[in-house]
């Protein structure tokens, strides 16, 4: 791994480009602003908030984070979006509902200035959105084109060292790895066919990593996890990760199964239902869309819990997840877990969880974190897959052959060692050796 001297400073602005301007990017946006301006504080964020540990406990040296780690500053940081619907940020926010007219008030002028630029968008892989604010191309190549040269306008009118891109667009319909996604040379190829197995994320992460633009995929779509984008993006040298942010129910998973296990508890079943009413809740609403994010919510327990070693404790445990879109709700989800675990001699138990959420409050920090460590990993000179940024995902991509790490602890310490690795630090254990 390359060691302190290789990290390239993070000298002049930021750019963040986010391929969608809703509940999500909007609250991103408001939120880093805020702070910037001095009235809120950016709880939630690593980046921002959490100390590391350097060296042995009896040193007593834990720095911020981003004091330890090269890290864009907010003032630095510059916003642009695509969105086929063509509302500024103050007004998708406005629309989103996340934020009370006293938070968002205040910030009108400064979001009435991002407007999104045209999307690559086609109804038939978010069938419940209609948009205004779209290209037009010869074929999808084409549409790839134009959003590169988008990438450059913005880094070029903004004056711009460096751009990373978060997707926060809609989740896509279920589209399953085919040959088209196998090789650089028939991604390609397919994209000028208008094959139908190429959706608009994966244009945007083309385009994102055929420009040196880190790119993060913060939902559940195919995108980047495919063998011809993550050869494309470890030949053009760029970092990326997925998929899908983990944020509310699926957070508190990987936060309660480890602690089960941990103790060598049985598990009968496990069923999660939501109940939603943004317009991410409506897409949701769509089987196909559901599909794919219900294959993202569900691998969750079977890696953390591994029954294929553990199979008196966790053989044939039923797992239902559940999205009901429900209007009066909004952005404030409300999730319920019934947690059905078998105890000391099969005596049964249940944990009742009822997780009353605010989407976009919660997936705004994981926004700005990727961002920030992306940005961080290029200077590193890291690329490809990110598997240490696993801590942000539902979904995590991982390396052919091995299951992805869903333990949100073992997580966090993969996270923070790589960071003292990448900064010529000792890893921590926490071993007695290691006191
Ligand atoms: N909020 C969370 O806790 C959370 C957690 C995990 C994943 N996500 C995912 O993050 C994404 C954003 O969530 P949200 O609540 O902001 O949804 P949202 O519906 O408010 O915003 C999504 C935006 O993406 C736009 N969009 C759709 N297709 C696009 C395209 N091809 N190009 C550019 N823009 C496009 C839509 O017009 C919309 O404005 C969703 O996919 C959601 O599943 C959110």
């Amino acid at each position: 791994m390359s060691s302190r001297s290789a990290v390239r400073p993070a000298t002049g602005k930021l750019g963040i480009l986010t391929p969608g301007l809703g509940a999500v990017a909007t609250t991103f946006i408001a939120g880093v602003e805020a702070v910037r301006r001095g009235s809120a504080r950016p709880i939630g964020s690593l980046t921002q908030l959490a100390t590391i540990r350097l060296g042995k406990r009896s040193e007593k040296r834990a720095p911020l984070i981003k004091d330890f780690v090269p890290l864009a500053a907010l003032q630095d940081v510059v916003f642009g979006a695509w969105d086929p619907i063509p509302d500024d940020a103050y007004t998708a926010a406005k629309k989103a509902g996340v934020l009370t007219p006293q938070d968002l008030e205040p910030l009108k002028d400064f979001l009435s200035g991002i407007k999104p630029m045209k999307a690559v968008f086609d109804q038939r892989y978010v069938t419940r959105l209609q948009g205004s604010n779209v290209k037009a191309g010869k074929h999808k190549r084409d549409l790839a084109e134009q959003l590169r040269q988008d990438i450059r306008d913005f880094k070029k009118a903004n004056g711009l060292d460096r751009v990373v891109a978060v997707w926060c667009g809609s989740t896509e319909i279920f589209i399953k790895p085919s040959a088209v996604h196998e090789t650089i040379a028939a991604f390609e190829a397919a994209m000028e066919q208008d094959h139908a197995d190429i959706a608009p994320s994966m244009l945007y992460a083309w385009a994102c990593i055929m420009e040196g633009v880190a790119y993060c995929n913060g939902a559940p779509n195919l995108a980047v996890d495919c063998p011809a984008l993550i050869q494309l993006a470890e030949r053009q040298g760029v970092p990326i990760s997925g998929k899908d942010f983990k944020t509310g129910q699926t957070w508190m998973k990987t936060v309660i199964a480890p602690g089960i296990k941990a103790r060598m508890l049985g598990l009968a079943g496990w069923y999660s239902t939501n109940i939603l009413g943004n317009r991410d809740g409506e897409v949701l609403d769509d089987p196909a869309s559901f599909k794919t994010k219900e294959e993202s919510k569900l691998s969750v327990l079977h890696t953390i819990l591994q029954p294929e070693t553990y199979p008196e404790l966790y053989d044939g445990f039923s797992h239902v997840v559940r999205i009901n879109y429900y209007p009066p709700r909004g952005d404030n989800k409300e999730g319920w877990d019934n947690i059905d675990i078998v105890g000391w001699m099969g005596y049964p138990m249940q944990i009742k969880v009822n997780f009353l959420c605010r989407d976009s409050i919660l997936a705004a920090p994981l926004v700005l974190d990727l961002a920030l460590l992306s940005d961080f990993a290029m200077r590193a000179g890291l690329k490809g897959m990110q598997e240490w940024l696993s801590f942000y995902y539902k979904s995590p991509m991982s390396a052919p052959g091995l299951q992805p790490e869903h333990d949100l602890f073992i997580q966090q310490t993969k996270l923070k060692n790589t960071l003292r690795e990448l900064m010529g630090e000792a890893p921590v254990t926490h071993s007695e050796e290691d006191a």
